[in-house]
């Protein structure tokens, strides 16, 4: 680095002088980089052909959407069919006890989320409005998209064993809530044994 002779302003206070010396090189240079970047970044990225990293990612996103569209959940009729496999209730239950019962407690019976045993309901009581509103969640409310934590088979065997939790009698029901369910549309436990 160059030897810069001191160079001072004529001026004294108290015994205290200023120097009058030019910035280091390095340090103008950097500022002068940073002018040179900014004169090309802001018209590229914002005024340009260039994607700033929300975009970038948006269209990364669109894309992988397009590579992996979402495939449809099953009907009413398949899903009363897949129940039909054995252990896959079994399985409902025992991912019910770890992931929804601090919310509908245990027995279904109801806690911050509602009662699942009763004869109300506010999203359906179809396996398959069951397995969507499980799928999907209901985020405003505080129910998770569980579709995003389970696997699709954990996701459908705990939606078809919440549909057999309909009739069941819970210990500690919590009130009704939603509209009720028409009286003679098919109890779940009625079908099962
Ligand atoms: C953090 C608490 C929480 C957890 C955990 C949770 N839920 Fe919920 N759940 C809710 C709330 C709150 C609602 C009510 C949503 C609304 O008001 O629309 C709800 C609604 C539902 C409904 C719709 C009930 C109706 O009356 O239509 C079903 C079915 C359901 N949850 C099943 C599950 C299952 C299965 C799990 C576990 C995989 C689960 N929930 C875990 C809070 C939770």
């Amino acid at each position: 680095m160059s030897r810069v002779e001191d160079k001072s302003f004529e001026y004294d206070y108290d015994g205290i002088e200023e120097y009058d010396n030019p910035l280091p090189r390095w340090w103008v240079w950097l500022f002068v980089g940073t002018v040179v970047f900014a004169a090309v970044y802001i018209p590229y990225f914002h005024f340009g052909p260039g994607q700033l990293p929300s975009a970038a990612w948006q269209s990364d996103m669109d894309e992988w959407l397009k590579l992996h569209p979402p495939v449809p959940l099953p009907s009413e009729e398949e899903l009363a069919n897949l129940e039909a496999e054995p252990g896959i209730l079994d399985r409902g239950r025992s991912v019910f006890a770890t992931r929804c019962s601090s919310c509908h407690a245990l027995d279904g019976g109801g806690l911050i989320g509602p009662n699942l045993t009763d004869d109300h309901t506010i999203h359906g009581y179809s396996r398959a409005s069951i397995a969507k509103v499980v799928h999907d969640g209901v985020p405003a409310k505080g129910m998770l998209a569980w579709g995003q934590q389970l696997s699709r088979e954990e996701v459908l065997a705990v939606g078809l064993f919440t549909f057999h939790l309909r009739g069941k009698v819970a210990a500690n029901p919590k009130a009704p809530q939603g509209d009720p369910i028409p009286s003679g549309s098919p109890h779940a436990s009625a079908d099962t044994p």
